[in-house]
């Protein structure tokens, strides 16, 4: 056996499989875990974990995180939170392959200028390895660019010659790397898709080993019609589905959650079912009419008519401009918005469910963005696991490691044990939470001493460490 690394010794182990914590010792060489247990000998470094936890780094099922692995690659906003993996590419939105300088909303919410550039997805993935994330990716590639690059206008759904080409992009795509498609088909340049194109699409994924990820069509009235939706394109592809920051939304829907997890439940006994959630009652994407009357407050996150009201109540911005409430709906285009559109016994239901996984859906280049995009994850370990006991904390972490790297294939992560690799977190149980809220959502969390990726420390006592080991993981790499 060779001399470790490193050496992390007398922790508590939570090993993302869901089992009984154990105290114990773990080390590294290379980026590799080498022992973990009882390890003997000694390392160039070694930390005295007493009384903190080690865990699996954590993956973000749900990101926008394309362009920001590229323009940020430090990626403080989630290395802060112990996320050493993230799932870019989701809502049918992906930087590639399209080439575009004017992306409709929703694309141009992770523009930040010319960054729908790469005409393949392996052109992406290979501009993000020469990035040098400090965490590594896996990428799903997006129907809604797979429109916009293959169709002339995108009010109707596509024609069968379209469905073929679009289906042969994303079998192109899984074979550079990709690891799945995506939908959002609640979002106008997707409404018109019919789910008879979203299956001829889909059709290459199974063969490939893909899966299949939405933004469902309907998360408000129609929930139950969209996860049936959902289920069908599962079941005629036979790809595995997974249903994106699984919500209700409006008040005369709460309590529906009993309605779509009995749903989700059913569908898992015949077919391959997964959702994702963040533990936050308020959404964020675009800022659109129809959302606002089935929010409690609305906030912007960004505007680019007015950045200036960026993080203001929308009656208070509409205020600012002199304009009545709809009016200001107008005048503040371009814009995203925070909507407090859920019930909190749902968000706690959903999160509840032992199907979930936990996903940010942070938006990384909002003004004002939403507190998860800093606070998801130690507000699932410090909020929602310990001080309301909605679940235990190993049952916590494997929400966010182990069930998330089995869902999506992500091979040797996810779980602690030889030969997987080092990517890891070490935090106080005792006081892990987020800081991150909605009047100053760009706060680290408490709580995260030590993150590591691919055997190397990136954050460290409050601050990167300035190390960017980070790696794609493709999807048919093995
Ligand atoms: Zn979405
Ligand atoms: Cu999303």
């Amino acid at each position: 056996m060779p001399a470790a690394d490193l050496i992390i010794r007398n922790a508590t182990l939570v090993d993302g499989t869901g089992g009984p914590a154990q105290p114990g010792d773990l080390s590294v060489y290379g980026d590799r875990i080498l022992e973990v247990g009882r390890v003997a000998g000694a390392a160039a470094r070694e930390i005295d974990a007493e009384g903190l936890v080690l865990a699996p780094g954590f993956i973000d099922a749900h990101t926008h995180d394309d362009n920001a692995l590229l323009v940020a690659p430090d990626m403080i906003p989630k290395i802060s939170q112990g996320v050493t993996t993230v799932i870019v590419g989701n809502c049918g939105v992906s930087l590639a392959p399209l080439v575009t300088r004017d992306p409709p909303a929703p694309l141009s919410l992770i523009d930040s200028g010319g960054s729908y550039r790469f005409p393949r997805m392996r052109a992406y993935l290979d501009a993000v390895d020469a990035a040098k994330p400090a965490l590594n990716c896996a990428a799903l590639v997006g129907h809604m660019a797979l429109r916009i690059r293959t169709m002339d206008r995108l009010d109707r759904a596509a024609t069968a010659d379209e469905i073929a080409a679009m289906a042969r992009l994303v079998e192109e795509s899984l074979n550079d790397g990709a690891i799945g498609l995506s939908t959002g088909l609640f979002y106008p340049p997707s409404q018109a898709a019919t789910t008879e194109e979203v299956i001829g699409v889909a059709a290459p994924l199974a063969d490939l080993g893909g899966i299949y990820v939405t933004h469902m069509r309907d998360e408000a009235d129609g929930v139950l019609a969209s996860l049936e939706e959902t289920f069908r394109i599962g079941r005629e592809t036979g790809a595995p589905v997974v249903v994106s920051h699984h919500k209700v939304v409006g008040a005369r829907n709460a309590g529906r959650s009993t309605e779509t997890l009995a749903a989700l439940r059913r569908a898992a006994t015949t077919q391959m079912v997964g959702l994702d959630a963040y533990p936050y009652a308020a959404s964020s994407t675009m800022l659109r009419r129809e959302m606002v009357p089935l929010s409690r407050t609305v906030r912007i996150a960004w505007s680019k008519s007015h950045p200036d009201l960026a993080g203001l109540e929308l009656p208070e911005a509409a205020a600012r401009l002199g304009l009545p409430v709809d009016a200001a709906i107008d005048a503040l285009q371009p814009a995203g918005a925070i909507y407090f559109s859920m019930d909190e016994d749902d968000v706690r239901r959903i999160l509840a469910h032992p199907d979930t996984m936990i996903g940010s859906d942070g938006l990384p280049h909002d003004v004002h963005p939403h507190p998860r995009l800093w606070g998801t994850f130690p507000r699932v370990l410090g909020r929602y696991a310990r001080d309301e006991g909605l679940f235990p904390l190993t049952e916590a972490v494997h929400r966010m490691t182990g069930l998330t790297a089995g869902r999506f294939g992500l091979r040797d992560r996810g779980t602690l044990a030889p030969g997987r690799y080092a990517d890891l977190v070490l935090f106080d149980p005792a006081t892990v939470i987020d800081r991150a809220t909605f009047d100053d959502p760009a706060t680290p969390a408490a709580g995260i001493r030590l993150v590591v990726c691919n055997g190397r420390a990136v954050w460290k006592d409050g601050a990167p460490t300035g190390t960017r080991p980070g790696r794609v993981i493709r999807g048919r790499e093995g």
